[in-house]
C-alpha cells in the first residue's frame, strides 16, 4: 500500500539520497546552497549551525567549500549516526531545535535551514531556540517552501498527513522572524527554480524506478513518485513556491 512511511522518516531521505545522488534531502541540491548563501561570504572560521540537517551533506558541503565549520542538529537519530559516519570532520547532535539550548553551546556566527521550518508547527519558537544559539548579529538563512495561496485547500499528503504542514507566508514572514528574535533583511522568490528543480526530480525519480523498488518496493516507488509529482503540480498551477530569506539575529 502507498502511504506506508513519510517522505522525511530515514527510509524517506535514504531513498531521496539516491535519487538525488547526494546526502541531500532538500529542492535543488548543491545549485541551492549556492544560491541560498551566496551573499554569505566564506569564511571558514565561522560557525555554522546547519538546524535540521538531515543526512549531513549540506552541512558537508558548506564546510568543504569554505562557509564555515558546520554543527548539524536533527531530530532524526538514525540520520544523525548516518551523518556522522558519512562526514566525520562535521559535527552532528540529535536533538529537536527546540531543546536546541540543551544540546548545543552558543555562539554561532551563522544559522541555516534548507527545507526544515516547513514542517515545524511553532516556527517562531524553533527560530527563538535557534537566536538563542547565535552571536548578537548572526546572520539567519531561511530555505523554503512558500504557500502563494490555494495549496492549503489541496495539500499533497504524504503518509496520511499533509506532506508540507506549514510552509512559509509571506507577508507573515517578518512577524515570525522579530517574534523568534531575528531581522528580516531580504525575501527572494525562487518559485522558478523550484519548478526547474521539481520537474527534474520527477523525472530523476521515474528513471531510478529499478533501484528505488530494489530498496524499498514497488509501493515505495510509487509513493515517492506520487508525492513529488504532486508538488510539481502544485508548482506548476502556483499554488506552491519557494523563497530564500534572510535575516540577522535582532537586539544586535
Ligand atoms: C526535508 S528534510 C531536509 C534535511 C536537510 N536540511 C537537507 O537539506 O538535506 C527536513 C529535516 O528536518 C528535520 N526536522 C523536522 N523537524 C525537526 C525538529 N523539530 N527538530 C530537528 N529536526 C527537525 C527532519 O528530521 C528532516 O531531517
Amino acid at each position: 500500500m502507498a502511504d506506508a512511511f513519510a517522505m522525511n522518516s530515514y527510509l524517506g531521505k535514504q531513498i531521496l539520497s539516491l535519487v538525488r545522488g547526494g546526502d541531500y534531502a532538500h529542492a535543488g541540491e548543491e545549485e541551492a546552497i549556492e544560491l541560498a548563501l551566496a551573499s554569505l561570504p566564506k569564511d571558514a572560521s565561522r560557525r555554522l549551525l546547519d538546524a535540521g540537517c538531515g543526512r549531513g551533506g549540506t552541512a558537508a558541503y558548506m564546510q568543504r567549500h569554505g562557509w564555515g565549520r558546520a554543527t548539524g542538529v536533527d531530530i532524526e537519530p538514525k540520520s544523525i549516526d548516518y551523518a556522522r559516519d558519512a562526514f566525520p570532520d562535521g559535527t552532528f547532535v540529535c536533538c529537536d531545535i527546540h531543546d536546541v539550548g540543551a544540546h548545543v553551546g552558543d555562539g554561532f556566527d551563522a544559522v541555516v535551514m534548507f527545507n526544515v521550518l516547513y514542517a515545524i508547527a511553532d516556527q517562531a519558537g524553533a527560530l527563538r531556540a535557534l537566536a538563542g544559539r547565535a552571536k548578537p548579529g548572526a546572520d539567519l538563512m531561511v530555505f523554503d517552501y512558500v504557500e502563494l495561496g490555494g495549496y492549503a485547500q489541496a495539500p499533497v499528503l504524504d503518509a496520511g498527513r499533509p506532506f508540507l504542514p506549514h510552509p512559509l507566508k509571506i507577508d507573515r514572514v517578518e512577524g515570525l522572524l522579530r517574534d523568534g528574535g531575528w531581522r528580516l533583511q531580504s525575501v527572494a522568490d525562487i518559485s522558478a527554480d523550484y519548478r526547474r528543480w521539481y520537474a527534474a526530480l520527477v523525472e530523476r525519480i521515474a528513471a531510478k524506478r529499478a533501484a528505488i523498488e530494489a530498496l524499498a518496493g514497488a509501493d515505495a516507488y510509487e509513493h515517492v513518485h506520487g508525492r513529488y509529482a504532486g508538488l510539481l503540480a502544485a508548482i506548476e498551477s502556483g499554488h506552491l513556491g519557494g523563497a530564500v530569506v534572510r535575516a540577522t539575529k535582532a537586539g544586535a
